[in-house]
């Protein structure tokens, strides 16, 4: 007796818990049959009862402080002609933000927004300090919007979930935040400044210092070209305390030419596969970070830069795995030498 009391519950909670977890219910079910039939009826009764549990409670997977801070954000934010855009808290789907345009949410049970994907939505306005209430967002894609030349918000750095922040192209300005130092988690960060609709920014982004960098110690994707590190002395440094560096782009950002340290010789990451520095005022320096411990670099991109008097070093030939190389207008002289004759995927 009490025991089929216990398997008609544990049923019910099974099913209640895991809906999917059917192989286990039928399971459940046939051992409470063989203690006794008259537990099916309770069965029955019990699948009705979840059913309608989940129909009468369509907020299921949506988190309501969430979605609060949702129609915050949406509230900051317009369209190119005024209305908003965005379709969000319409009435069909008004209860579930997990259901709205580019809004992800977790595939457990909790209903916490893991994903923003708003790229290219011609949004424009004020980003809403409310966004950090969403502490489970790991994804947030705002690029190819126009945000008229403000400043990153300091409160991303609240965002301490965050391992993918996309802001490129979205006409900021201003200098980098020294919060997203707190961004531990990142692993993908894009702040390219390639002018929303093909316009430069006037105010573009700017940093005088990347000493927030090296805190992202799991980054694995960078890219911040066209944003002005014209004052970043150090910027070779703080790229290299990023051990998990993948892809690295740094194209047209005025970069100072790197001053070679014994420091960074050592620490120069073997991670990197793509490396973009094209555009900027290196001079031959960088050859010497690249040499020989670069095995792994398929993708390089040193052009239009200032190599005067330099020609290419034979230690490129060591680079075994480059696929794509390239170094014009950047004033090399004299020929090529053999050693790059052994890179044959080039
Ligand atoms: C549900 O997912 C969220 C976000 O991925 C996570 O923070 C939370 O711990 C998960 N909860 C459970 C009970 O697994
Ligand atoms: C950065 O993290 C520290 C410690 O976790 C916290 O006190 C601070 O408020 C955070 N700053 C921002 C801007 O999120
Ligand atoms: C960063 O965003 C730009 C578009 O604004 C894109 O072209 C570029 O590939 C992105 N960089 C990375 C590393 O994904
Ligand atoms: C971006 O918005 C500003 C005003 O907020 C406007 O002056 C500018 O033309 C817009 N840029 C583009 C490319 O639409
Ligand atoms: C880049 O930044 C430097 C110093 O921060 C400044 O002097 C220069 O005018 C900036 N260039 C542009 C094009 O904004
Ligand atoms: C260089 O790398 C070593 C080992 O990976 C590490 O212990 C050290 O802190 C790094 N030095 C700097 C300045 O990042
Ligand atoms: C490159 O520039 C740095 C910083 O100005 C300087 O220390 C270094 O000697 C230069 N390297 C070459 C090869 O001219
Ligand atoms: C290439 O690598 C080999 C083995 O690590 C080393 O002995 C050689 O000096 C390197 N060649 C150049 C040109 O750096």
């Amino acid at each position: 007796m009490y025991f089929t009391s216990f398997a008609c519950m544990l049923t019910l909670v099974v099913l209640y818990l895991f809906p999917k977890e059917f192989p286990l219910f039928v399971l459940i079910m046939s051992v409470a049959n063989m203690v006794e039939a008259r537990c099916c009826f309770k069965l029955l009764y019990a699948i009705v009862v979840v059913l309608l549990l989940h129909m009468s409670s369509p907020c299921i997977g949506c988190s309501e402080r969430d979605r609060q801070a949702l129609l915050a954000l949406k509230q900051g934010l317009v369209g190119d002609d005024g209305d908003s855009l965005l379709s969000w808290g319409r009435e069909a789907q008004n209860k579930n933000c997990c259901q709205w345009e580019g809004v992800y949410c977790s595939s457990n049970q909790t209903g916490h927004v893991v994903k923003l994907d708003l790229e290219d939505q011609s949004l424009r306005g004020k980003i809403s300090p409310e966004l950090v209430k969403l502490q489970h967002l790991e994804y947030l894609d705002l690029s190819f919007n126009n945000f008229s030349g403000s400043k990153i918000p300091d409160f991303i750095g609240s965002l301490s979930n965050s391992r993918h922040l996309d802001l490129s192209s979205a006409n900021f300005g201003g200098q980098i935040p020294n919060q997203l130092g707190n961004l531990t988690h990142f692993q993908y960060l894009n702040l390219s400044s390639y002018g929303y609709g093909g316009i430069r920014p006037v105010n573009s982004i700017h940093a005088k210092n990347l000493n927030w960098l090296p805190y992202l110690s799991g980054l694995k994707h960078l890219d911040l070209s066209f944003t002005n590190l014209s004052d970043v002395v150090g910027w070779l440094e703080a790229v290299n305390m990023l051990p998990k560096l993948r892809k690295l782009i740094l194209s047209a950002c005025k970069l100072p030419p790197p001053i070679i340290s014994s420091v960074s010789l050592m620490n120069s990451s073997n991670s990197l596969v793509h490396v973009d520095l094209s555009s900027n005022n290196l001079n031959s320096s960088i050859f010497q970070w690249l040499s020989g411990t670069h095995t792994n670099l398929v993708y390089l991109d040193l052009s239009w830069n200032n190599f005067r008097g330099t020609s290419i070093p034979a230690s490129f030939g060591n680079m075994s795995s480059l696929a794509h190389l390239s170094l014009h207008r950047s004033q090399l002289e004299g020929g090529i030498p053999n050693s790059v004759a052994k890179l044959c995927r080039l």
